[in-house]
């Protein structure tokens, strides 16, 4: 093992660093397997601090010289760092270090993709680069000279100085290691310019490689509505003369905050009507608004210490979810969130892998890029303004900003922003930072002389290292409808905060129907035993439209579940309710399209394993094909008429009206095929004049059993461009049927363009892989087996992608026993990997339990 016995580190730990940083400069020698970085750093002790032990962070280098004050030193090295004497007043630390950024394939530190320099800090990459205090609390300014032959070279900041084969950038705004960053190389940019509202004249790029700058126009439009957007609600102006965007092939994740100098996976940035589809186009909108949020939310006020990640993580999602359902429809953005919790965030939340917004602990800070701390983290950001309301909202950011400009702040801190912006006692609050687990809901109602009175009652199951769980503070959201569908009581915010609660409503003439958790107030599990009957009347009379598409949710959860465990036919409340929806064209067509989908067969899985039935994903993939073919039968009429009305013909735009009808057009495709067995689909892709109609036909007549001649063509047009080689390596798997999904899978692996160390292109196969559920886990277990395989190859060359795609098998305690002894032979295989990184180990000892 790499680390004989890798270390925990504790929250409760946390001690301020020594020293402080007063002024980092920076000299980077630029050669592909033989980088130079020269540091020169004032430190100073830090008066807060009670250990002055100058350790600085250091990993993979090479020191060749360090001086204090002008004086050759020499520290004492290990593989994670140095210790030095140094005096007990200011002095000045040089090192001289080198890299191999050619040779660095974990893509963290310095590294090449394609020929070009770029580096990845967060969390902790900063220590590849050179010897550092490699901590977010650690801030400082940064002046940077690059020497190298490069056409382009980037820093953060401001440029300085640049000439015959060099580059200076300052950045005047203190900053901590992880938001450095640098880029070198033979880059294109795509130019624009924005004015602030005081007036600063800011000069934006998009820098691609050479054939990409047709790709660009839509992000940076993106990144202009992203800055007004901010200026407009939350009064935060950008703070440099320039804003980089950089796009690179070879990313862990989506993109990265840097100050000034974003760098972006290419696929979360480049984009075109020919080559990326209508969601692509809204995720890259949502992505490049995140990024440039987090300059004020991450990096003017960023964190103090890694466990509290949510605090600016949490924050910039909840705003780039505001931004998108300004830009675009608020309860579509809403439903898709929802969509996507239940989905990534739940089965975490309910496993092995679950662990607190704010964690405790951890081994590898990189194993908590998670979907808790993401989007539960922004979850209680929503629930904190429901709960305050929008103006007390507003007033506790500008606190905020006010406050803590500058600072790297806690969980505590922006807590007690609110508390003495709203004079709210926040302190049950901050259990959704602390405990783990989805809250569970059950709901009971009683009726009688006018009075309605619902009884609420919480419970939060144990999760690892939590057995006990108390009352949280729970908003949720009622309205009440009478009984000819017209609300009777508004919208109103109950606050459960304990563990059972009552709350009434008055002067009602008649037994009312709830319509609870509107809006998704809260990221919690409802439990309400209603009649079918009740559902549908929520979904063709709720006003909530969150609600009202919750409704038609739950009747297919619900008929679905009766399907599988008692071979029951489809629901013909459901049917019904869901055409009624869909003939009534005044709503949004995107809208519609989300009422076409079926819970997800991961989420069925989970309902039946939280039912005590252990699920069998056959029978769950076979109910929901049956379920689909029935809602194709059913709506025969309907559906030529709905599909011919979601067709566009005005030019391409990625908009969310055409997007949504595109939305409806697929959804209407997909039930039409399974009734002319891909005769329109085949029509539609030989037409299709967007990447959009492109995929969704070809997607269509995969399902069907057809399309291969299609699939080929496909390669053919596109073999040039590695962002739709991705889709194409991925529709294969994602909608290859049960018997065939892992034959597939390995069969793509042998094609001459897998390229397993690039993320996108391994996540292309394998994340499609993980997320064909019935596919997965085929009973063979043959998938468990190829993904296993293909984790152990690829830990030694990138442990952090490899890890997060362990999380493929964190459910595996909810399947019969025969898929658990597969699964748990799998996890067995990998962790006896000899050298198996930190990352991984810890992945795989969380998900196989104590
Ligand atoms: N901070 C990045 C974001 O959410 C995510 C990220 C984390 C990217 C770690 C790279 C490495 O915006
Ligand atoms: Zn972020």
């Amino acid at each position: 093992m790499r680390d004989a016995a890798p270390t925990t580190i504790y929250l409760k730990d946390y001690t301020p660093f020594g020293f402080t940083v007063d002024d980092v400069h920076l000299t980077f020698d630029l050669s592909p397997n033989a980088t130079r970085v020269t540091s020169r750093i004032t430190f100073s002790p830090n008066p807060d601090a009670a250990d002055h032990t100058f350790f600085l962070h250091g990993e993979e280098l090479k020191l060749i010289r360090a001086s204090i004050d002008g004086q050759p030193v020499l520290p004492n090295v290990t593989d994670k760092g140095l210790t030095c004497d140094v005096p007990n007043a200011p002095f000045v630390w040089e090192a001289e270090v080198e890299v191999d950024p050619a040779g660095n394939t974990a893509l963290e530190g310095l590294y090449m993709s394609n020929g070009m320099y770029c580096t990845q800090c967060e969390a902790e990459g900063f220590r590849k680069i050179t010897y550092y205090p490699d901590r977010p609390d650690v801030m400082s300014t940064f002046t940077v000279r690059i020497n190298g032959t490069e056409k382009v070279m980037l820093s953060n900041g401001n440029p300085t100085d640049q000439g015959d084969g060099f580059a200076e950038w300052h950045d005047p705004w203190p900053k901590p290691a992880y938001l450095f960053a640098l880029v070198a190389g033979d880059l294109i940019n795509h130019p624009d310019r924005f004015t602030t509202k005081s007036g600063k004249d800011v000069e934006l790029n998009i820098w691609v490689r050479p054939g990409d700058e047709g790709k660009c126009a839509f992000g940076m439009e993106a990144l202009k509505k992203s800055m007004t957007w901010d200026e407009d609600v939350y009064g935060r102006e950008y703070d440099l003369d320039v804003f980089n965007i950089v796009a690179v092939d070879d990313f862990n994740m989506g993109a990265m905050e840097n100050k000034g100098l974003n760098i972006f996976n290419s696929s979360c940035v480049l984009a075109s009507p020919e080559t990326s589809t209508d969601d692509n186009f809204e995720r890259i909108e949502a992505i490049i608004a995140h990024e440039y949020f987090h300059n004020w939310t991450g990096n003017r006020i960023t964190c103090r210490d890694w466990f509290q990640l949510c605090l600016k993580e949490g924050l910039t999602v909840f705003r780039d979810a505001q931004f998108t359902a300004d830009m675009r429809s608020e309860p579509v953005k809403r439903i898709r969130d929802v969509i996507d919790l239940r989905g990534r965030q739940f089965p975490e939340d309910n496993g092995p892998l679950s662990h607190p917004v704010r964690p405790e602990s951890f081994v590898e800070i990189n194993n908590f890029y998670t979907a808790t701390v993401y989007e539960k983290g922004a979850e209680l950001i929503g629930m904190l303004k429901t709960l305050v309301g929008d103006e007390a909202y507003a007033k506790a950011l500008d606190l905020y900003f006010d406050r803590h400009d500058g600072d790297a702040a806690t969980i505590e801190d922006w807590l007690q922003v609110f508390a003495d912006a709203t004079g709210r006692d926040l302190s049950q609050f901050k259990r959704w930072y602390s405990q783990a687990g989805t809250p569970r809901v059950a709901v009971s109602e009683d009726y009688s002389e006018g009075t309605y009175t619902l009884t609420l009652k919480q419970s939060t199951p144990a999760t690892p290292g939590q057995d006990t769980k108390q009352p949280q503070v729970i908003p949720v959201a009622v309205g009440l409808l009478g009984p000819n569908g017209d609300e009777v009581a508004e919208t109103r915010i109950l606050e459960l905060t304990e563990a059972e609660q009552t709350f009434t409503f008055d002067g009602l003439a008649a037994k009312p129907t709830p319509s609870i958790l509107r809006g998704f107030s809260a990221p919690v599990i409802l439990e309400h035993d209603t009649s079918s009957a009740q559902r549908a009347f929520l979904l063709s009379h709720d006003t909530d439209p969150f609600n009202r598409w919750d409704a038609g949710r739950s009747l297919a959860r619900e008929t679905l579940l009766t399907m599988i465990t008692d071979g029951a036919a489809p629901s013909g409340a459901y049917l019904d309710g869901v055409q009624a929806v869909l003939r009534d064209d005044t709503l949004d067509p995107a809208y519609r399209a989300l009422m076409l989908g079926l819970p997800g067969q991961s989420e069925l899985a989970a309902a039946l394993h939280d039912g005590g039935t252990t699920p069998d994903p056959q029978a769950i993939w076979s109910a929901t094909e049956t379920l689909r073919q029935a809602q194709a039968q059913h709506m025969q009429d309907l559906l030529p008429r709905l599909h011919g009305e979601a067709q566009v013909s005005a030019p391409y735009l990625p908009d969310a009206d055409q997007s949504g009808r595109r939305a409806l057009g697929s959804a209407t495709l997909s039930l039409i095929t399974r009734l002319d067995g891909g005769a329109l689909a085949a029509a539609e892709y030989a037409k299709a004049d967007n990447m959009t109609l492109q995929l969704s036909a070809l997607g269509c007549l995969i399902r069907a059993g057809k399309g291969e001649a299609e699939l080929q063509a496909f390669y053919d047009q596109w073999k040039d461009d590695r962002l739709v080689i991705d889709k194409w390596f991925g529709l294969q798997v994602s909608l290859a049927d049960p018997e065939h999904t892992a034959t597939v899978a390995q069969t793509l692996t042998q094609h001459a363009d897998f390229n397993w160390k690039n993320p996108n292109r391994f996540r292309a196969v394998f994340g499609a892989l993980a997320m064909n559920h019935a596919g997965f886990h085929h009973a063979s277990g043959t998938a468990y087996e190829l993904l296993a395989e293909w984790l152990i190859q690829l830990d030694p060359v990138n442990p952090q992608t490899t890890a997060r795609m362990c999380s493929a098998f964190q459910t595996w305690r909810r399947y019969d026993e025969g898929r658990q002894t597969l699964i748990g032979a799998q996890l067995d295989r990998i962790a006896a990997t000899p050298q198996l990184s930190r990352d991984v180990t810890e992945m795989i000892t969380r998900i196989r339990g104590a």
